[in-house]
């Protein structure tokens, strides 16, 4: 069983269920070192000329490389990340990861990511965890009414939320930074957030952070299959879907493609819990069985207050129809002991092999096929001994005190205070001639990971010796760039010496789960770098 899994059968077993949120992670970034952000999908090195286009949204960076040009945008931003130098060359560089280098590396994020594609989210358990390998129905790959939404600390990202669609969520953090919905409304209006969230103006989507999260042990709808969002979801999806294979395909509530397998409408009693449903059926059925190893099971409660389980595989649903006809033997099995394993008080099953059986009873051949053992009930499911509570009780905390220091340790902590640009020989950079590229001296050496720290332009201890860093710009590039003239004799701000704007960015040690304030902004872990 993975670790994610254990998780939630835990949270709902025996810890507040405050223990077992779900989290939404935002995948795509406007960041600079992922290569698939540029247009000959490799990074910039040597003596490439890196160039921004003028569309581009925000763009951090945080990057050790050489160029020979660096071509901003007329009108961006710069987010500039901790430990990054940009130095610049004219030599080319003939190391394998580097070939070629000496073209135009083209930053080519032009369009903002939807929020309703199911491709852009993954679901984790934690806040800073790693994509959790769960089997998602498309409506509830995009964040549920339930979900907490996580922009993760560290990038920068260029978001569609679509128009006129009501988006509902539990949370939502942006860079450590958790919001009500009037503040995500007002920070959707201002400056920063028009940059990252589309469209900028007209009709865009409303987002209604809730801070209610799922209670009930029996499941949550997602909420997504309502109010044209999966109509929205499926716009997107539906031309990725694989065409059935088998016979009688269905199409379960919440999915956008027609589907092979088998899949249960069940009603629930007492003592029904929908994640010892799902981890009851995993073990019971799939996990360590080789010959079922492509077969998905999906579980999800539905609006109609019912819950909907699918087997499925691609295999033109063979695989995963055997492995429902021998779930219901079980289920059948279990209600007729009255109902102590799954708290099922009835279900119907299809399956695309047209074997629908409305009666209870075994299907001969199903169960030496798979192999499975008679009594198959985990002991989690109907309670345990208080024993095997306890251990479990034991292994949860543990798993908890061994995760948290990996929160400490984040990498988010760290990003933002130091930034250089080193010559190696023949600098140059193209730069308005007028206006010179400077940037702060290292913050102080004292900086407190578990307390965050201030970032100097806005903490309590301004820096004591700001040294401006300046470029020397050669009229060559400036020749060849002339349509980088910035539009105003304003040009390129520091933070440190000209208009200070407020972070987006803050840190996220100062945001407590509750806690909805625009307070945070002087503990910004981040330098911006405006482009006015
Ligand atoms: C950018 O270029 C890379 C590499 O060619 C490509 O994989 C990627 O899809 C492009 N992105 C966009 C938004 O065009
Ligand atoms: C850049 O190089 C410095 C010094 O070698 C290193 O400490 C830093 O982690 C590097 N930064 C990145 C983003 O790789
Ligand atoms: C925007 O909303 C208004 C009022 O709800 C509606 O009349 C209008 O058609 C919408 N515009 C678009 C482009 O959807
Ligand atoms: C599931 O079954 C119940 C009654 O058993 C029925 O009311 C409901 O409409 C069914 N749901 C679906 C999605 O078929
Ligand atoms: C079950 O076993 C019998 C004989 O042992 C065999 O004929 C049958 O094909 C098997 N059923 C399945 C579904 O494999």
């Amino acid at each position: 069983m993975d670790k994610a899994l254990i998780r939630l059968v835990l949270c709902f077993t025996f810890v507040s269920v405050t223990e077992c949120l779900i989290y939404k992670k935002w995948l795509p970034n406007t960041n600079l070192d992922n290569p698939s952000n540029w247009n000959l999908g490799r990074l910039p090195c040597g003596n490439d000329r890196l160039v921004i286009p003028d569309e581009s949204p925000v763009v951090f960076y945080q990057l050790n490389t050489t160029i020979r040009e660096l071509v901003l945008a007329k009108d961006g931003e710069f987010v500039l990340g901790a430990y990054s130098t940009l130095a610049f060359t004219e030599e080319p560089d003939h190391s394998a990861s580097c070939l070629g280098s000496g073209a135009d590396v083209e930053f080519n994020i032009t369009r903002p990511a939807d929020w309703i594609d199911p491709l852009n989210w993954c679901q984790t358990s934690s806040e800073s965890g790693s994509c959790d390998d769960v089997a998602l129905l498309d409506n509830e790959r995009v964040p549920c009414v339930t979900d907490n939404v996580i922009f993760p600390t560290g990038s920068s990202y260029y978001v569609n939320l679509g128009s006129n669609l009501d988006i509902s969520i539990n949370t939502i953090k942006v860079s450590g930074k958790a919001y009500s919905t009037a503040t995500f409304d007002t920070f959707l209006n201002s400056e920063y957030g028009k940059k990252i969230f589309f469209p900028l103006t007209g009709n865009r989507s409303r987002v209604t952070i809730r801070r209610s999260q799922c209670m009930d042990v029996t499941g949550c709808a997602c909420g997504n299959e309502q109010g044209g969002l999966l109509d929205a979801i499926c716009a997107l999806q539906s031309p990725r879907c694989a065409r059935p294979r088998c016979k009688i395909a269905f199409r379960p509530t919440g999915s956008c493609c027609d589907m092979c397998g088998g899949i249960f409408n069940l009603t629930y009693g007492s003592g029904f819990n929908l994640e010892t449903l799902r981890t009851g059926i995993k073990r019971n059925f799939l996990d360590g069985k080789a010959e079922y190893q492509g077969v998905s099971l999906f579980v999800s409660k539905i609006t109609d207050g019912n819950v909907q389980m699918v087997l499925w595989d691609s295999q033109g649903g063979k695989l995963s129809s055997a492995v429902a006809h021998s779930v219901k033997v079980e289920l059948d099995r279990d209600i007729k002991d009255g109902g102590f394993g799954y708290g099922i008080n009835k279900f119907t099953l299809k399956t695309s092999d047209d074997q629908t059986e409305p009666t209870a009873g075994g299907l001969s051949g199903t169960n030496n096929e798979s192999g499975l053992p008679q009594s198959t009930i985990i002991a989690i499911a109907v309670g345990g001994g208080a024993g095997l509570m306890l251990l479990l009780l034991v292994a949860f905390l543990i798993y908890r005190r061994r995760t948290r220091p990996s929160f400490e340790g984040d990498a988010g902590y760290q990003i933002f205070d130091r930034f250089s640009l080193r010559n190696i020989r023949k600098p140059r950079v193209v730069l308005p001639a007028s206006l010179a590229f400077s940037w702060s001296t290292p913050p102080p050496e004292n900086v407190g990971y578990s307390q965050g720290f201030d970032n100097p332009i806005y903490g309590s201890a301004p820096l004591e010796q700001p040294k401006a860093f300046e470029l020397e710009l050669t009229s060559t590039a400036l020749s060849e760039s002339a349509e980088q003239q910035p539009t105003s004799d304003h040009g390129f701000d520091n933070p440190l010496y000209g208009d200070m704007q407020v972070s987006m960015f803050s840190d996220p040690t100062q945001v407590q789960e509750e806690k909805i304030d625009d307070d945070v902004a002087g503990m910004g872990e981040y330098k911006n770098y405006s482009i006015a």
